[in-house]
């Protein structure tokens, strides 16, 4: 079978179209004929060597959500079907034509979504799931602070805080970007950058934010935590400004806020299995209604996904990038 890989450690230059070895079918797991993958930067910071897949996942192999039909089931399997139009996260390797995936992290694909809209939803949906009410305990009356508002897990996060009745602030750099957001729910568009960028978020907030979803990191630490409030939670979940940051805990200490982080790769399985039950249970049956959705701003080959990449860093885009094996 046919699989994206990357030779080497380097820029978009080094993906290719392999042939390797399919694999072989656990008797919990479900073969999935892979239809489209998201794109996340995740796969661009792996293929830069920056960021190596956990022990016993190959690094050259990229790809962490599909979309696809399930081919086959193992002797296990309880809950899936061949046939089934599935989709989920996987450690790595989801840009293959075929993959095996624990049948328990599966979600099935609603029926209004095409396999590449249904691509672009389970890494942003699910860790804007788990940093709302997992790290950062969302709970009833707290105003909600999105940092980034613009990139795919704030649109996912800004549309599930509404949907609990949240106040929701948002932050970008892009005015025209943050527009398009109040068709999802943002009521309070802020950009980044203005001098009084602070003043107008706790305007906007009626005061302080209980937990702010942070994707830009590094640079914006203390201001983040004059923002928090009393025993607010900080859930750091990107990194896209940068890692180093200086405060002084003192602020940190009176106010009794906390500082949480996640990394959705990297947890053991009962905790992914876990999360995508609840997610099936809570969350599924509102993005079948249409309620809740994720733009595609681009589709490509995956024979092109050197494209897909350099487009990514480049940035400018709204929404998931999504890579699929056909037209
Ligand atoms: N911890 C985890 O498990 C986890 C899971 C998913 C994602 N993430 C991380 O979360 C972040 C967002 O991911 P995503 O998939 O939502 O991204 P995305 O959809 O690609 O959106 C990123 C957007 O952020 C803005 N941006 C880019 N560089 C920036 C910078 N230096 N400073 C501020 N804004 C910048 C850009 O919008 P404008 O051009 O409009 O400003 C860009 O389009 C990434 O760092 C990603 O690695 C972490």
């Amino acid at each position: 079978m046919k699989a994206l890989i990357c030779s080497r450690s380097g820029g978009p230059e080094v993906l290719q179209i392999a042939e390797v070895a399919p694999p072989q079918l656990g008797a919990d797991e479900v073969k999935v004929r892979v239809r489209a993958v998201g794109l996340n930067r995740a796969d661009l910071l792996q293929r830069s060597g920056f960021y190596p897949p956990p022990a016993g996942w190959d690094p050259h192999r990229l790809g962490l959500e599909y979309a696809g039909d399930v081919e086959e089931v193992g002797a296990h399997c309880v809950l899936r079907r061949p046939g089934d139009r599935i989709m989920g996260l996987v450690v790595g390797g989801a840009c293959s034509e075929f993959i095996t995936v624990p049948e328990r992290e599966t979600l099935p694909v609603p029926e209004r979504l095409t396999h590449v809209q249904a691509a672009a939803i389970p890494e942003a949906f699910l860790t804007a799931f788990r940093a709302l009410w997992g790290e950062g305990e969302l709970a009833s009356g707290d105003a909600v602070l999105i940092r980034v508002a613009t990139a795919s897990v704030g649109i996912a996060a800004i549309q599930l805080a509404r949907l609990a009745d949240h106040v929701v602030a948002g932050t970008g750099r892009d005015a025209a970007r943050l527009d398009l957001l109040r068709d999802l729910g943002l009521d309070h568009p802020l950009i980044e950058g203005v001098p009084d960028m602070a003043r107008r978020a706790q305007d906007a907030l009626g005061g302080h934010a209980q937990v702010i979803i942070d994707l830009w990191g590094g640079g914006r630490l203390a201001e983040n935590l004059s923002l928090l409030g009393e025993e607010g939670r900080l859930v750091v979940v990107g990194l896209l400004g940068g890692s180093r940051d200086t405060i002084d805990l003192a602020g940190l200490l009176m106010r009794r806020q906390s500082i949480r982080t996640l990394t959705m790769r990297s947890q053991p399985i009962e905790r992914r299995v876990a999360l995508v039950r609840r997610f099936e249970r809570q969350i599924l049956p509102v993005l079948a209604e249409g309620q809740l959705q994720m733009p595609v701003s681009r589709v490509y080959l995956m024979s092109n996904a050197a494209q897909a990449h350099h487009d990514m860093a480049r940035g400018g885009h709204f929404g998931k990038l999504v890579l699929t094996w056909a037209e």
